[in-house]
Parts: C-alpha cells; structure tokens; sequence
C-alpha cells in the first residue's frame, strides 16, 4: 500500500480503515482495562521518538528508533504505550512504501484528525533509524507550551509507572488509574486550556500532589499564561495552532532525510489495473476510486483508451 492510500482509504468501497482502531475514540485494544485509549498512545508515540531530534548535529527525530527495546527502556519512555503502538503500526500498514517512522507518524495524524482534532498536513519518506538514538533534547519553550497543551489533550497520566504523580484511584470506570489532563480526554478540544485558566483543571501535572512533577503548569504558565489564554478563548486559534505544531513535529527528522510534498487526495485514482489477453479479447480491467463523491449507482465512468504512441483509438464505457 502507498502512503496516499494509507493516509485517506479509511472509508468506503477497498478502504484499510486504520481508524477503525481509534473509532470510538476511546478504544484501547490492550486489554479490556478503562481509561487509556489507542489514541493517546499512538500521539504520545509520535511525540517521544521525535523528541530525540538534536538540532545541533541534526540526527534524531521522527525515525522509529523508539521501536528499539534499548530506547523504550529508558527512564524518559517509561510505560508500555510505545511497545503497544509499535506492534500496530507494524501490523497495520508498514510495507515497502511506508517505513516504520511514516507509519508512526501517520497514526498520530489519523488519531488527531478522527477524535476532533483539525486536518493535519501529512508528508512521506521518512526513514527508519537502524539503531537507537541519543536521549531526547528539549523544544524550545515557546513552541513547548503550545505543543504540549496540543498532546494534553488527549490522555493521562497512569499509576503503575508514575507512582508519585498519581495515587491508586479506586475507580471503575478507569481501572488503569489515569488521572486525565482533561475532562474530555479522549477528544481533541481546547478544554485542557479552558479548564487551566478557570482554575478547575485536575490535569496531574498541573494541580498534581507532587509540585516537582507539576511540569505542565511550570511550562503553561512560563509566557504568564499569555498562551493558554488564547487557547482558552478561541477553539478555533487552539485548533489552527496545534495543525500547524503537530505537522512541524511529525516533519522533524533525521538531517538528510528528505520528505515528499504534503501527501493530498488523488481526485481519481485507478488500482488493480490489469490488462490480458483472453483469446483474440483484450480485456482491461481494475478499479477506479473517486474521491469525496457519493454512491451513485447510475453513475457513468469513461475511461479513455490511448495507445502505445498516445493517440486516442477508442473508448470504453463502465457503471
Ligand atoms: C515537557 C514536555 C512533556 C512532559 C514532561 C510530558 C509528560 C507526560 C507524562 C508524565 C505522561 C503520562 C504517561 C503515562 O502515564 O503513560 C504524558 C502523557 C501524554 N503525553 Fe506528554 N509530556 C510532555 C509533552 C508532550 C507532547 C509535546 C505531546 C504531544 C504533542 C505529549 C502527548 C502526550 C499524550 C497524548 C499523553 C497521554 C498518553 C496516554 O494517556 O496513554 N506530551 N506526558
């Protein structure tokens, strides 16, 4: 499969619906355990093997070097989010047209995009690192706070493997004990800045027992909340900013990669053609996707037949 079929056949007639993992929004296919999502870990994912980007001698970035067990034991990747992610991206869509690292970044895209989130501009070719990379540097402040409130929307923080940032819960209804950074956890909206700015946020690493884990609020409120107020205030300035942040995330890799351009819908895309010669009868056969256009079964679709030199010698008419 080709990134562009990847990236939009999650609907309709030959679809791969890779979004059928994050439908609804809070599925979690690890178990039958309440409070995580597949969502959340295919975002944080994306987020934690890019973080490895240095900027100085350009190696890191989004590359699935988080695929390797040496990086996932480390102390910053603690939890089993990035192991569940990577057994399916893998098993989704990794073929010879889409490495590992453009798979990674195209779940957190399709999770985004499919609970709430705005269009993300998706490009390929990104390519596997062969080994793990240097721990992950830091962003720069100012994108971070934007960055980060962007990821928060989504998810939690667990017990088992933060022990001091969360208590056991005692809850039912979130067995994995998850104290989420929203009250809408499982969709992308601007309620992780809403809430900051009334006071009412429960986010863990905002109003969090433990002040020195508390690095949500230490970076939220380092431009003196100018930034989180806007989120507050406007979806719409939330939702544009964090399209723009998280394409520019999923874009930082290693130096010398080379992406594609942003990867949009073919208006009309032919697959499967195949033309044989069944006796003294040519027969030209395979499937044409239209994009964005309803069923119609009254539908007429012309293919044009040209030949060898590029001329036009005849046409053939299908439903
Ligand atoms: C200084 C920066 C950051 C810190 C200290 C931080 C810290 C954390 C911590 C401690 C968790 C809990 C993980 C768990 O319990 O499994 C978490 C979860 C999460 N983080 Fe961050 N984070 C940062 C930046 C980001 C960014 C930039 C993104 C994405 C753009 C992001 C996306 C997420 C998501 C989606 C989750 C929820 C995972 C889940 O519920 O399974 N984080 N973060």
């Amino acid at each position: 499969m080709h990134s562009e079929a990847a990236r939009f056949n999650q609907e309709g007639f030959n679809a791969n619906p890779v979004v059928s993992f994050v439908q609804p929004c809070d599925s979690f296919i690890f178990g039958d355990s309440t409070g995580r999502s597949n969502a959340a870990d295919w975002i944080r994912t994306a987020y934690h093997d890019m973080a490895t980007h240095n900027v100085t001698d350009g190696t890191g970035g989004l590359d699935a070097s988080i695929r390797f067990a040496e990086e996932q034991a480390r102390a910053e990747n603690v939890g089993d989010g990035f192991s569940n992610t990577m057994d399916t991206a893998g098993a989704l869509q990794v073929t010879r047209y889409i490495s590992n690292a453009d798979s990674l970044a195209l779940l957190a895209v399709l999770a985004i995009e499919s609970c709430g989130g705005p269009e993300i501009a998706f490009r390929g070719g990104r390519i596997d690192a062969g080994q793990p990379n240097a721990p992950g540097v830091p962003e720069p402040q100012q994108e971070m706070i934007g960055l980060v409130a962007c990821g928060h929307t989504f998810g939690g923080v667990q017990h088992d493997p933060f022990p001091d940032i969360v208590n056991v819960l005692n809850d039912p209804t979130d067995t994995e004990d998850v104290a989420h950074f929203d009250s809408t956890f499982v969709t992308f909206d601007n309620d992780v800045a809403t809430e900051y700015i009334s006071g009412t946020t429960q986010n863990p690493l905002v109003a969090g027992f433990n002040d020195t884990t508390n690095s949500d609020k230490r970076i939220f409120g380092s431009d003196g909340n100018t930034t989180m107020s806007s989120f507050s205030a406007s979806p719409e300035i939330f939702a544009s900013t964090c399209a723009d942040l998280f394409a520019r995330m999923l874009d930082t890799v290693p130096s010398g990669v080379q992406l594609t351009d942003v990867i949009s819908p073919l208006p009309v895309k032919p697959s499967e053609v195949n033309l044989i010669l069944a006796g003294d009868i040519i027969q030209l056969f395979g499937l044409v996707r239209l994009w964005n256009m309803g069923d119609d079964p009254t539908r007429t679709v012309t293919m044009l037949w040209k030949d060898h030199f590029g001329g036009l010698t005849s046409r053939c008419a299908t439903a």
